[in-house]
């Protein structure tokens, strides 16, 4: 390899380190000058061929700032973009961004001279048959949706024992990026984002779509302020779970949104799981929190299953009860104590947003109710019934008493003007 690949190597090799947060950006400066250093001290003495010549990832492991393992795990990435990927009919063009699970590229399909966004996928998963046949499957199946909401998949491939994933390109930001860099949204503002995903959901779900992944980093935003919904469709070589725990150490990420049934490893995981999500993905765009939080996945993921939300309303005395009410009926922990569908969900948003009271979540609010009755019996019927009014603080006492009190003392006066006479 020549110096500039190198370099521009190294340069990358950098970039994810202080993305991957292992290592910050002075850290990594001062290795560079210690590189340039030795690099300098070589040529001064004459070598052509510097023995002492370090590379910047050996530099950063001897100075401890990250380890080899770490390494290891970047270099295939580096690799990837550096190596100037091939994808047949596509140019690729510039690295967009990377999950927990891949890296995403801008690219130029060249048979309709179009913008794309590539998914590829890392190689490891190409010998998991199972994986290889539903990424296929699900792939051409999501490239029939088409929907204003939802980030269109255009195609799906294989470049050697690489897979793609090509999709529409959205210029824009993230919903994630969005929060982090100006905090939360206003409610009014939150809700018309939350109706475009749950117009994306309601469609996919009616083509037998389920998302499993719905969160702020998944949910684009268009130059218009259009909510496009991205990755569905795109199949996942692990569990729910265990993509969950692969975000561990990320500041946001997937244990944040996922619902309690992905964590349990239902196998019967359906539509509500999105509801769930979108949901946590609500709570947070209002609250600029996420909805459970803890030192690691598994902490997060209990309180999933175990603690009791803080209404958002609680939070924030701004946001009204309406809303609150929406995102606890997505959120309960029981699926059949949410919304059935997307389509009910919407109902409850457009009520909100207009200003109404969510009728779904009301009628859901008075059912569980009717049901705490019938399951307490006896006393605690009684002790619900309204109590009589005492009679002293009842104004019909008060006009009887002074009305009586006025015929008597007439009378009184009647009498002593007789006697008198
Ligand atoms: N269709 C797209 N158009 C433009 N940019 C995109 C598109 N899809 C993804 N990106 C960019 O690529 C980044 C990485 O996306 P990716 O889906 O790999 O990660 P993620 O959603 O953060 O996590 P996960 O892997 O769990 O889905 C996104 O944050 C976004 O900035
Ligand atoms: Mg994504």
């Amino acid at each position: 390899m020549n110096q500039s690949n190198e370099t521009s190597s190294d340069t990358l090799l950098g970039k994810l380190v202080v993305e991957r947060g292992l290592a910050t950006q002075e850290e990594i400066q001062s290795c560079v000058q210690m590189q340039r250093e030795v690099s300098l001290e070589s040529s001064v003495a004459g070598e052509a061929e510097p023995a002492n010549q370090r590379s910047l990832a050996q530099v950063m492991i001897d100075e401890g700032f990250v380890t080899q393992k770490q390494i290891d795990r970047i270099r295939p990435e580096v690799e990837e973009q550096t190596g100037k990927r091939v994808i047949p009919d596509y140019q690729i063009l510039e690295r967009l961004g990377a999950g927990a699970m891949a890296t995403v590229y801008k690219a130029r399909q060249l048979k309709l001279d179009r913008m794309v966004a590539i998914k590829v996928l890392p190689r490891k998963h190409s010998s998991n048959e199972d994986f290889v046949r539903r990424f296929f499957d699900e792939g051409k199946a999501a490239a029939k949706l088409n929907h204003p909401n939802i980030v269109g998949a255009i195609d799906v491939g294989q470049a050697g024992d690489t897979y793609y994933f090509v999709m529409e390109y959205v210029q824009g930001r993230s919903v994630f990026e969005d929060i982090q860099e100006k905090g939360p949204y206003t409610e009014e503002a939150a809700l018309k984002i939350t109706i475009d995903v749950a117009r994306a959901l309601d469609h996919a779900h009616k083509a037998g779509f389920i998302h499993r992944d719905v969160k702020p980093k998944n949910i684009m935003l268009t130059g218009d302020d259009t909510a496009k919904l991205a990755d569905m469709g795109l199949a996942r070589a692990v569990s729910d779970r265990e993509a969950a725990e692969a975000e561990a150490g990320k500041a946001f990420g997937t244990p944040y949104y996922i619902s309690p049934e992905q964590i349990k490893g239902d196998v019967n995981v359906d539509k509500r799981a999105d509801i769930y999500s979108l949901g946590c993905t609500l709570y947070h765009m209002v609250t600029g929190n996420v909805p459970y939080d803890g030192p690691n996945p598994s902490a997060v993921m209990r309180k999933h299953l175990n603690h009791d939300l803080t209404p958002v309303d609680h939070i924030n005395h701004h946001l009204t009860r309406g809303l609150a009410e929406i995102i606890e009926v997505c959120m309960a922990k029981d699926r059949r104590k949410r919304y059935a569908t997307a389509a009910d969900l919407l109902q409850d948003l457009e009520a909100v947003a207009s200003g109404e009271a969510p009728p779904q979540a009301r009628k859901m609010f008075d059912l569980s109710q009717l049901s705490a009755l019938d399951q307490s019996a006896g006393p605690m019927e009684i002790v619900a019934l309204p109590q009589p009014e005492p009679l002293v603080e009842s104004p019909l006492f008060w006009i009887a008493a002074i009305g009586w009190f006025a015929v008597v003392l007439l009378l009184v006066v009647l009498i002593v003007m007789q006697v008198g006479n």
